[in-house]
């Protein structure tokens, strides 16, 4: 009767344990008794050329998991193999797997839908606690959101394509697809133009901690080979040029691009007034827009009030105001987003703005929306009402500065806000008075890392892992099939596998295990903003 009853148990927790194996949860997963045990002998095999790819990805990992070399076939013979099908009835980035006891189908359309079949596998063998092998199971996936994102701050502190190739790993294996790289700021300008070489020359030397720091950025065959890296993991990368304002460190490199200003802002912003800043624009967006194959560029937008108290006195900018009927200094600022995002059209992009393009003028068919100011629900509202497509960010909870635990110190809250895993977690559906009425304007969800306060690897990973999957699980799952103890059970998977890469992170379960790295100044500590 005991010995009944705690096998009773054991089959409950082993059959709640294979329900929590992989981030993001999938879609539909329907197990059943007995497994498909792989072995030496077991064989990869496509049946379409398209596939050959997914097929090699796939035979490399078994192989390095087995310690063997795994065969790869174009045959079918009904035993031992792993068969990627093309399909051409599923969705984009939709995929299904069935785990017979002989036979490993993946079926996709594409081979981003394949690579998120094999990405599920893969996680599936390194969380198998049981041996090499999978249970018997069905999958039925694709994603909530198209938009699945990471964006990171390189200009306040340049971290260099080792991290950057590691992000993109993990975001693969967490089936994220969008990486928005802020490249240009006020401490440094990351990305080289060819034409404008004094934006690397000077404009690339400092960081947030220190003005002289040596130059560091980006040539343009590192960011063909980034994008490339990308690619191959169906990752798209989105740059950030920002403008009018946190355009420091070009006005630094050309002094004649600045509006001027003075002290803390001191060419905050490029010249509004001046043809040869929207010559400069176009000229850096024509070899932008030549690096990067996604169809969205992003062009800031936000904050100008910040530091451009000098329009309001500039004469040159005041009889530009006047000479165009722009009315005030926010109706320049608005004329500026508007040229902009005619020359980003002029290039064949669609442009991205922060939430503050909003009242620009520019109009849905040409910019999409970056919704930051969680403060500011309304200007998600009116972005959606207005018809644009929206990626949501929010400060709370999706910028990972701030920080994730009561006791940590060095990062941001909003008054007695942060973002711990369970404010994580809780998104969108939070929100979902606001998002309801409009699903198909909502383009996805991103974490956002400023890097004021993360001047090295191991704090940059101590603060994206592990909220990273949560934002993952956000932005891939349906709330039906979301579940936060479920989530946490998952998580220890994560850790260990982030433990097994060497990857730093902030451990939930036993915060005291990784104590917060601090950062390289004491002034760090900041309360709250
Ligand atoms: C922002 O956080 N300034 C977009």
């Amino acid at each position: 009767m005991y010995r009944r009853l705690f096998l009773c148990i054991i089959w409950v927790l082993s059959s709640v344990c294979a329900h929590a194996q992989i981030i993001p949860q999938s879609q539909e997963i329907v197990y059943s008794e007995g497994n498909f045990i792989v072995n030496n002998e077991t064989e990869v095999v496509y049946l379409s050329a398209r596939m050959q790819k997914q097929a090699e990805e796939l035979a490399g990992y078994l192989g390095s998991y087995l310690e063997a070399k795994v065969k790869i076939s174009t045959k079918y013979t009904g035993r031992n193999q792993i068969v990627l099908k093309e399909s051409n009835k599923l969705g984009g980035e939709e995929y299904l797997v069935t785990v017979g006891r002989e036979i490993v189908s993946c079926e996709a359309t594409t081979p981003a839908g394949m690579f998120y079949a094999i990405q599920t596998l893969i996680q599936f063998f390194n969380n198998a606690s049981e041996g090499p092998g999978l249970k018997l199971m069905t999958i039925k996936d694709s994603p909530r959101y198209a938009w699945r994102g990471l964006m990171l701050d390189e200009s306040r502190h340049f971290f260099g394509k080792e991290i950057v190739k590691q992000l993109l790993d993990i975001m693969a294996y967490l089936k994220m697809n969008r990486f928005h790289w802020h490249l240009t700021d006020e401490p440094g300008w990351r990305i080289e133009i060819k034409k404008y070489p004094k934006l690397t020359e000077i404009g690339a030397t400092g960081n947030w901690h220190d003005r002289n720091a040596p130059r560091k950025f980006y040539t343009q065959d590192e960011i063909r080979e980034i994008v490339a890296y990308a690619a191959e993991r169906h990752i798209q990368v989105i740059p950030e040029i920002d403008m009018p304002g946190h355009a420091s460190a070009a006005t630094r490199a050309y002094p004649e691009l600045s509006a001027g200003g003075t002290g803390r802002w001191e060419g905050f912003t490029f010249h509004p007034a001046k043809e040869t800043t929207y010559r400069f624009i176009d000229d850096v967006m024509t070899e932008i827009a030549g690096l990067f194959p996604s169809p969205y560029v992003h062009i800031g937008g936000d904050e100008v009030h910040f530091g451009n108290k000098i329009w309001y006195t500039d004469p040159e900018i005041q009889q530009f105001i006047k000479n165009n009927h722009l009315g005030n200094e926010i109706g320049l600022e608005h004329y500026f987003v508007r040229r902009a995002c005619d020359i980003v059209n002029s290039k064949g992009k669609i442009m991205i703005g922060w939430d503050e393009i909003i009242a620009s003028g520019v109009t849905p068919d040409k910019a999409v929306v970056m919704w930051w100011r969680h403060d500011k629900p309304d200007q998600l509202a009116a972005a959606l009402e207005k018809g644009f497509k929206v990626i949501m960010t929010p400060r709370i909870p999706c910028y990972f500065d701030f920080v994730q635990d009561e006791s940590h110190k060095i990062g941001r809250r909003w008054s007695t806000k942060f973002n711990t895993l369970q404010t994580i977690y809780a998104f969108p559906d939070n929100i979902s008075s606001v998002i309801a009425n409009y699903p198909d304007r909502i383009l996805g969800i991103q974490a956002s890392i400023w890097t004021e306060r993360v001047a090295d690897v191991k704090r940059l990973y101590f603060m994206l892992f592990p909220r990273l999957a949560g934002i993952s699980e956000d932005a891939w799952t349906n709330p039906e099939s979301k579940d936060y103890s479920r989530f946490e059970m998952k998580l220890r998977q994560f850790l260990r596998y982030l433990d097994q890469k060497g990857m730093n992170y902030f451990n939930p379960f036993d915060p005291e295990s990784t104590p917060e790295p601090w950062g390289p100044d004491k002034a760090d500590v900041i309360a709250e903003g």
